[in-house]
C-alpha cells in the first residue's frame, strides 16, 4: 500500500499526483460546477475535471486508484475534486475521514424549492415524456370545491428529498468539526460571485486571486461568466447544461413545497449556524 500521509518532495519543480486536500461534496444542482470552475482560475488550485465518484461508487478500487485520477500538482498547489453525490452517501464521511482527517470540505446549498425544480429540469431534458413537476412533487390530488389539489408533498421523490439538507449535514458533522466544512450560498454565488469566492479562498488558505475582475454578468445567459484578465483566452460561460430555463410551476405547488421545507430549513440553519433566509 501507500503511505497516505507521507511528505512529498518536489525536487526541481517536479509535479506529482496527491490525494485531494479539499473536496466539493455537494449539493447536486446548487452550483457545484460553477464553484469548481471558478476555483480553477486560481493558479494554486488543480482539480479533476470530471466527477470521480470515489467515495460512493469506486471506493473498492482503493486510494492508489483515486490518487491516479487526480491532476499533477507542483509544490504549493492544492488538489481538489467535486462529486455532489458524496453529500448524501451515508458511508462517505467515514471514508473521507479515513483518507485524511484534516481534509477541507465545501458544500454549495441553495433554496431547496429552486434546487428541486433545477433537478427536475435536468431529468426532463433527458426524458421529455416526464410528467409535470407538480404531479411528481405532490400527491393526493383531490380536485373539488375550491380546487384543493396536491395536498401532500412526496418527500420520497429524489428532487424533493435532496433538498432536506439537515440530515446529511448532521452526518458530516458527526465526523468533522464545523470549521472544516464551508457552506457556500448558491444564490450569492450567482449574485455576488467574487464575494463568495473570497470566502472560499480564505477557507482554503489561498491568496485572494479570484476577484471582481474575473467575472462579468452575461445578460443573455442570466449568470455570471468568466474573464481571465491575465490570459488571452476569451470570456466564457458554463456550458448549456448549466443555467437552464425552468418551466413555470403552479404557485400553489410552490407554496406547498415552501411549507414542507420550512421546518427542515430551520433545523439546517440551527445546525449550520447560518440563516440562509430561504422564502
Ligand atoms: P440551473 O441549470 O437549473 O439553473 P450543479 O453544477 O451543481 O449541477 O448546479 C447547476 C446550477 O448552478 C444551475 O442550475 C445554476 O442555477 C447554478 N449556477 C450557479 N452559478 C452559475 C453560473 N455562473 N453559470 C451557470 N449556472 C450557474
Amino acid at each position: 500500500g501507500i503511505d497516505l500521509h507521507s511528505r512529498i518532495t518536489y525536487p526541481n519543480g517536479e509535479s506529482v499526483k496527491k490525494l485531494p486536500d479539499a473536496l466539493i461534496i455537494g449539493v447536486k444542482k446548487c452550483g457545484t460546477r460553477a464553484l469548481l470552475e471558478f476555483l480553477r482560475i486560481h493558479p494554486d488550485v488543480r482539480a479533476a475535471g470530471s466527477e470521480v465518484h470515489f467515495f460512493d461508487k469506486f471506493y473498492h478500487k482503493g486510494f492508489e486508484w483515486y490518487r491516479d485520477k487526480m491532476p499533477s500538482t507542483t509544490e504549493g498547489q492544492i488538489t481538489m475534486e467535486k462529486t455532489p453525490s458524496y453529500w448524501v452517501t451515508r458511508s462517505a464521511p467515514k471514508r473521507v475521514y479515513a483518507m485524511n482527517p484534516s481534509v477541507k470540505l465545501l458544500a454549495v446549498v441553495r433554496d431547496p424549492v429552486t434546487r428541486a425544480i433545477s433537478d427536475y429540469t435536468q431529468s426532463a431534458s433527458k426524458r421529455p415524456s416526464l410528467p409535470r413537476f407538480e404531479d411528481l412533487a405532490l400527491v393526493n390530488s383531490t380536485v373539488g370545491w375550491g380546487g384543493v389539489r396536491w395536498s401532500v408533498v412526496d418527500a420520497s421523490w429524489g428532487p424533493v428529498r435532496l433538498g432536506v439538507y439537515a440530515r446529511p449535514l448532521r452526518r458530516w458533522l458527526r465526523r468533522f468539526p464545523r470549521g472544516r466544512l464551508l457552506l457556500i450560498n448558491g444564490e450569492r454565488l450567482v449574485s455576488e460571485p467574487a464575494k463568495e469566492m473570497a470566502r472560499v479562498q480564505d477557507f482554503l488558505g489561498l491568496k485572494r486571486v479570484i476577484t471582481e475582475k474575473h467575472f462579468y454578468f452575461n445578460s443573455t445567459k442570466g449568470f455570471p461568466c468568466l474573464l481571465k484578465p491575465d490570459s488571452k483566452s476569451t470570456p466564457h460561460c458554463l456550458g448549456k447544461t448549466k443555467g437552464r430555463s425552468h418551466p413555470h410551476i403552479d404557485p400553489v405547488a410552490i407554496e406547498r413545497l415552501r411549507d414542507f421545507y420550512r421546518p427542515f430549513n430551520e433545523r439546517f440553519y440551527q445546525l449550520s449556524g447560518i440563516n440562509f433566509g430561504w422564502p
